[in-house]
């Protein structure tokens, strides 16, 4: 054996066992042979919430949490974020490589022409109360769409499956502005198939009685540009969630749901939402050191701060501050982005949050350009959903067609009672 090994001595046996290590991993199986006696069922490795574990390989996004480092398929999220659109970005997501301007034409008439929902899709909106939480809407409405198309479980067959994606990347901002307008009780407004995928997701949003609605230039760009911070991020929540519910081979509809869901937490995607009530709750500057001040005793976190994998500044809140400018000029400032920076100096000095090394991530700024466009903040975690729909898609891909791949399903260490037998009830 080379020296990409591992020697591991089981002091309960004396046994010594050597297992491979690739790619700076050990396999969890490699363990199963370690054994005091033949009917052990064999060593197994301890990890929750997936800390230390590497779930699968993947090609899609790296990240160096260290260094504050993002790449989709190899490229600078800084250089996608310059120069492409999000539309570009999602083929580049799901097929590895940026389209030239033919396959790009061709991706953007496959996308736009399939963003009209069945109109009973419409009518399941009326159904939810004038209150409901477009998140909520959003995630039954996508689950709903498999019972429109249930060729969608045939996940094996390659065509049938790329025919979904389409689907679902064209038709998640179509029932995320259902949604938006449903709660505000506005009339539906159906896709413009001459504006761009962004452009036409502010109109089907924004339009009125203009009979031709035409968003404003820098918005769409902005919204481009925050859709390609948050297009993928490697084995988080959400993607977990889409990677294990589909590995059940169910349709990808019912399992793009699923991780909306997991993606709606105010851990996850909801919290740019929980951020915005944040800074209304903080509502001045004068409060930001009583707020950090109980952040600390441990009332409660700080929301749009810390993450798994980044130990230092979010590439994405980077980017994100520089679109707020840009978004501002146009809207004008928001007043919560004085607080919002306030608060980021004094918990960048403070030793709470620099010996944790807690950092502003995407979700910190996001909130607050969303609303400056004149989204409500219940729409937040919807604003997070459509773009990280393609990341998710090109996730179920990889995990479909892996070879060592199969049904998730984690053990566990049994510690509750050992056999007993029933006591009849009047015993009890
Ligand atoms: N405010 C205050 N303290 C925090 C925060 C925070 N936002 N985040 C982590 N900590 C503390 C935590 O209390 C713990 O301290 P101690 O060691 O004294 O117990 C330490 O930092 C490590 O925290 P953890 O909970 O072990 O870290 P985690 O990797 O399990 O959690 C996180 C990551 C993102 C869930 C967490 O940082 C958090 O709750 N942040 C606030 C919610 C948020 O902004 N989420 C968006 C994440 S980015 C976008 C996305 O995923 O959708």
């Amino acid at each position: 054996m080379s020296n990409e090994t591992l020697t591991i001595t089981d002091n309960r046996t004396g046994r010594v066992y050597e297992v491979p290590i690739t790619d700076g991993t050990v396999r969890a199986m490699d363990l199963r042979q370690i054994k005091v006696d033949q009917d052990d069922f064999g060593l197994m490795s301890y990890d929750p919430a997936f800390k230390n574990t590497a779930s699968t390989k993947s090609y899609i996004t790296y990240i160096d949490g260290d260094k504050g480092i993002l790449r989709y398929r190899g490229y600078p999220i800084e250089q996608l974020a310059e120069s492409c659109t999000y539309i570009e970005v999602a083929y580049l997501i799901l097929f590895g490589e940026l389209p030239n301007a033919a396959q790009l034409a061709a991706w953007e008439q496959a996308i736009i022409h399939r963003s009209l929902v069945h109109e009973n899709v419409r009518h399941l909106f009326d159904g939810f109360r004038y209150d409901a939480h477009p998140m909520g809407m959003l995630i039954s409405t996508v689950a709903a769409l498999s019972t429109f198309y249930p060729e969608a479980k045939n996940v094996t067959d390659p065509e049938v499956r790329m025919l979904q994606i389409h689907r679902l990347i064209a038709k998640m901002p179509t029932l995320a502005a259902l949604a938006y307008r449903n709660s505000m009780g506005f009339p539906v407004n159906y896709p413009d198939n001459d504006l761009s995928y962004t452009a036409n997701f502010l109109a089907m949003m924004f339009r009125m009685v203009e009979p031709k609605y035409q968003p404003n230039p820098a918005l769409v760009r902005a919204l481009d540009v925050l859709f390609i911070l948050h297009a993928d991020h490697e084995q988080n929540c959400g993607t977990n969630a889409m990677r294990s519910v589909g590995s059940s081979r169910v349709d990808p509809y019912s399992a793009v749901a699923a991780a909306a869901a997991a993606l709606y937490g105010p851990l996850h995607g909801g919290a740019n939402e929980a951020v915005l009530r944040m800074l209304n709750e903080i509502g001045s500057v004068a409060n930001i050191p009583d707020y950090v001040r109980r952040v600390k005793a441990g009332e409660f976190r700080l929301m749009g701060f810390g993450h798994r994998v980044y130990k230092n500044y979010d590439p994405r809140a980077r980017l994100i501050k520089q679109v707020a400018d840009e978004v501002f000029d146009v809207t004008g400032r928001n007043p919560m982005l004085d607080i919002a920076l306030e608060l980021e100096r004094i918990a960048l000095e403070d030793e709470y949050f620099v010996e944790r090394k807690l950092y502003p991530n995407v979700d910190f700024y996001s909130g607050i350009i969303y609303q400056a466009m004149g989204l409500p903040t219940a729409m937040f975690p919807v604003m997070f959903a459509i773009p990280r729909t393609v990341g998710w898609l090109a996730q179920w891909v990889e995990m479909v067609t892996d070879k060592e791949q199969a049904i998730a399903r984690p053990r566990q260490i049994y510690l509750g009672e050992d056999h007993r037998d029933l006591i009849p009830m009047e015993a009890r």
